[in-house]
C-alpha cells in the first residue's frame, strides 16, 4: 500500500536558477536509486549552478524598487523589522552587483550584498510560493497543500506557513497592509540577519566587541559558521517558538498534504546560494573552514535543531496544542513505514533485516531520523547510535522494548523539562552546540574517518543521502571535482540503479 517518497525536495534541484523540477517528485514511490541519482544531480549540478551564476551579465541585472514600509504601531517596537528597503540604498547595500553575480567577492562586497540577493537569491520567491502566483515553477501549489491540510484557509493567512516563507517575526502579526507588504519581500535580509530596528543605525559605524554589539542589538552573528547553520536550519529543518519567532514545524500532516519534505544539508544549500558576502573572519583567530568542516558543522547544527524541535513537539502536545500530534511521524525515518517490501531472496532484500542495520534497535521499532549515524570524529559524537552522545534519547525514541509510542511522549517531556539542565533533548543539543562551536573555531581538524567501516552496507535512502552530501563536501574541500571523480560518481549511481550494492560500496568507499 505505502510506497516511500523519493526525491528530497531541495536536495534534488540541480540549479537554483532554473529549478529543473523534473528531478523533484513528491509521489510516494520509493526508489533509493532515484534519491542517489538526484543527489548526484545536486552535487554535480553545482558546477552547472556556478555556470548559471556566471551567465548573468551584470548589465542585465535590475534591482527591484522597494516601496518604503512603515510598520504599524502593532508591530513590536523592540527589534522591529524595517524591511529590505532599509538596506537597499545605493550607498548602503544596493550598489551594482555585477562582480558578485559573476562569483567574485572582495572586501567591498558588502556594498552590493542587497542587490545580489534581490537579483539572484531563491529566498526572494519564498512568500510567493504561498500565493496563487508563485515566482518560480512548483510541483505542488500552496492551494493544493491547503486543500488537504486546512481546507478553507489560505496559506498566506496561516502563521504555520508564513513562519518559514517570510521573516518569521512577521508570521503572527495582524495582516495590516504594511505587514503584508513586508511579508511579500519573502525571506529577506532580516529573516537571516535579525530584525534591524535596533541595529540599523549603529551598525554602520560601530567598533569594539562585535559579538557583544551583535548580541545587544539582535544582529545575528552569521560570521560564526555554527550560528549560521542553526539560522538556516530554523527554516530548513524547523525550530521551536522562541522570542518573537513562532514555531516552525514541518510535520507529517503538511508532508502528507503534499509539502516537499525538507531534506537539508547545510554545506550543499550554502553552496547553492549566490553568496552575497565575502567570507571573512569578523572576530579573531578562527581559521577559514573547508567544505568538509562546513558540512560537519552543519550536521551538528542539524542534530541540535532536530533535538530542540523534538522537545518542542513534546511540550506542545502536553499543552494540548490542537495542531501538534504525538507521535509525530516526521520524527521517524520515512522508510520505516513507507517502503517497498522485498522478499529476502530478492536483490537487496536482505538490507533491512541485518543485525548491522538494526544496530541494537528492537526489530519492528521505528528508527529515529537518521541525522547522525555517519557522523564520526574523535572527541565528537560517535557514528554508532549506541555510543553517540544522544544515545539515551535515541533509545527512548526507538524503544528499549520496542514499545516507545504509547508512553514515549511523557518521557521525552521529562527530559525536555528536567530541572537540572534543560533536559536531555536540550542538554544534548547544548553538548552538540559546544562541539559545533569547537569545530567552527577550527580547533578540530577535518573529521578523519568520515565514513566508518561500520556503516550499513546498503543504507536506506536518508542515510544514503547524508552520506552522499558528506562525500560531495569532501570533494569540494579538495577543489572543484575532476572529471574522473564525477565519472566515478556516475558509475556509483548506475550501480545503485542496478541495485548492485556491492559495487555501490566499492565505488563509494573507493573514493579516497
Ligand atoms: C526564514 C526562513 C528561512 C531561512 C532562515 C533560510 N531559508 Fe532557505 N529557504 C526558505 C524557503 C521558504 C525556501 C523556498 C524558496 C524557494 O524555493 O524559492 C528556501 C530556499 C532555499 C534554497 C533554494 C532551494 C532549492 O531547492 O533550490 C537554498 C539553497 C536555501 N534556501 C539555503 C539557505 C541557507 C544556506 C540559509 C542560511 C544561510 C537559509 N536558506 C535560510 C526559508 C529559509
Ligand atoms: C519549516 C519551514 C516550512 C514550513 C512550516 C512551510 N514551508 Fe513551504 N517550504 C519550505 C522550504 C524550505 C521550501 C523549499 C523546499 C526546498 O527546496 O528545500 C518550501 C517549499 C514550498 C512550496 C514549493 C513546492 C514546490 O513544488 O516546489 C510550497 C507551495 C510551499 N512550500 C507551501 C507551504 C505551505 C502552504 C505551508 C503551510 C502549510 C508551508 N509551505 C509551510 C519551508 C517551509
Ligand atoms: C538566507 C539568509 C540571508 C539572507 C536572506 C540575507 N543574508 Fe546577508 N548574509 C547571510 C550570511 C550567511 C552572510 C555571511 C555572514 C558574515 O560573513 O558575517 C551574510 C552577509 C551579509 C553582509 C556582509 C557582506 C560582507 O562581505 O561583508 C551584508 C552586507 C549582508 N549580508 C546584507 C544583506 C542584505 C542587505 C540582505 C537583504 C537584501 C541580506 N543580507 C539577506 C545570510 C543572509
Ligand atoms: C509511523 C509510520 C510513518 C512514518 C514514519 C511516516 N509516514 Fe507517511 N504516512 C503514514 C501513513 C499511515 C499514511 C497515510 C496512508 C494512507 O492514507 O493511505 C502516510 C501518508 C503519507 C503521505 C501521503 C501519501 C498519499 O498517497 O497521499 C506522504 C507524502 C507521506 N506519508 C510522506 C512521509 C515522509 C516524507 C515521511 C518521513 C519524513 C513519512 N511519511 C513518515 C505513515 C508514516
Amino acid at each position: 500500500m505505502l510506497n516511500m517518497g523519493d526525491a528530497p525536495a531541495g536536495a534534488s534541484r540541480g540549479s537554483r536558477f532554473e529549478h529543473p523540477l523534473n528531478y523533484y517528485r513528491l509521489t510516494m514511490n520509493l526508489s533509493a536509486r532515484t534519491v542517489l541519482v538526484t543527489l548526484v544531480a545536486a552535487a554535480v549540478g553545482l558546477a552547472v549552478a556556478v555556470g548559471a551564476a556566471r551567465a548573468v551579465k551584470p548589465d542585465t541585472v535590475t534591482v527591484p524598487k522597494y516601496e518604503p514600509v512603515h510598520p504599524t504601531s502593532d508591530a513590536p517596537t523592540e527589534r522591529r523589522p524595517v524591511g529590505a528597503v532599509g538596506c537597499m540604498a545605493a550607498a548602503c547595500h544596493g550598489a551594482p552587483a555585477g562582480e558578485l553575480l559573476n562569483g567574485r567577492s572582495g572586501p567591498d562586497t558588502w556594498a552590493a550584498s542587497g542587490s545580489c540577493w534581490a537579483a539572484a537569491d531563491p529566498h526572494t520567491a519564498a512568500y510567493s510560493l504561498l500565493t496563487d502566483r508563485p515566482r518560480r515553477s512548483v510541483v505542488v501549489t500552496a492551494a493544493r497543500i491547503m486543500a488537504k491540510y486546512r481546507p478553507g484557509v489560505k496559506a498566506t493567512d496561516d502563521a504555520r506557513c508564513l513562519a518559514c516563507h517570510t521573516n518569521p517575526t512577521l508570521a503572527e502579526l495582524p495582516a495590516t497592509t504594511e505587514v503584508v507588504a513586508l511579508r511579500e519581500q519573502g525571506v529577506s535580509c532580516e529573516a537571516c540577519h535579525g530584525n534591524a530596528g535596533q541595529w540599523i543605525q549603529p551598525h554602520t559605524g560601530w567598533t569594539g566587541d562585535r559579538a557583544q554589539v551583535y548580541r545587544e542589538t539582535g544582529l545575528k552573528p552569521l560570521y560564526d559558521m555554527g550560528e549560521r547553520a542553526v539560522t538556516c536550519a530554523g527554516c530548513h529543518v524547523g525550530a521551536p517558538a522562541d522570542g518573537s519567532n513562532p514555531v516552525r514545524d514541518m510535520n507529517h500532516d503538511m508532508i502528507a498534504a503534499g509539502h516537499p519534505r525538507l531534506n537539508f544539508d547545510f554545506a550543499e544549500y550554502q553552496r547553492r546560494l549566490p553568496k552575497h558576502w565575502h567570507e571573512k573572519e569578523r572576530t579573531s583567530g578562527a581559521a577559514k573552514l573547508n567544505e568538509s568542516q562546513v558540512w560537519y558543522v552543519g550536521r551538528l547544527a542539524h542534530a541540535e535543531t532536530a533535538c530542540r524541535l523534538l522537545g518542542s513537539r513534546a511540550q506542545r502536545t502536553e499543552a494540548n496544542d490542537a495542531r501538534t500530534v504525538w507521535p509525530e511521524f516526521a520524527e521517524f525515518n520515512c522508510a520505516a513505514c513507507h517502503h517497498n517490501l522485498r522478499a529476502p531472496e530478492e536483490d537487496g532484500g536482505h538490507w533491512r533485516k541485518s543485525a548491522e542495520y538494526l544496530d541494537g534497535r528492537p526489530i519492528g521499532s521505528t528508527p529515529w531520523q537518521t541525522i547522525w549515524p555517519v557522523t564520526h570524529a574523535p572527541g565528537l559524537p560517535q557514528p554508532r547510535r549506541a555510543t553517540s552522545e544522544v544515545a539515551a534519547l535515541v533509545r527512548l525514541m526507538e524503544g528499549e522494548t520496542g514499545q516507545t509510542w504509547p508512553d514515549g511522549r511523557p518521557k521525552v517531556l521529562r527530559f525536555a523539562k528536567a530541572p537540572d539542565a534543560k533536559g536531555l533533548a536540550l542538554a544534548t543539543a547544548d553538548a552538540l552546540a559546544a562541539a559545533r562551536r569547537e569545530a567552527a573555531a577550527g580547533t578540530k581538524g577535518p573529521p578523519p574517518g568520515l565514513f566508518p567501516a561500520g556503516a550499513p552496507l546498503v543504507p536506506e535512502w536518508d542515510s544514503a543521502e547524508q552520506l552522499f552530501f558528506g562525500l560531495a563536501a569532501r570533494e569540494y574541500a579538495r577543489g572543484a571535482p575532476a572529471a574522473g571523480t564525477v565519472q566515478k560518481y556516475r558509475t556509483g549511481v548506475d550501480a545503485f540503479r542496478a541495485r548492485d550494492w556491492l559495487k555501490v560500496k566499492d565505488v563509494f568507499t573507493g573514493l579516497r
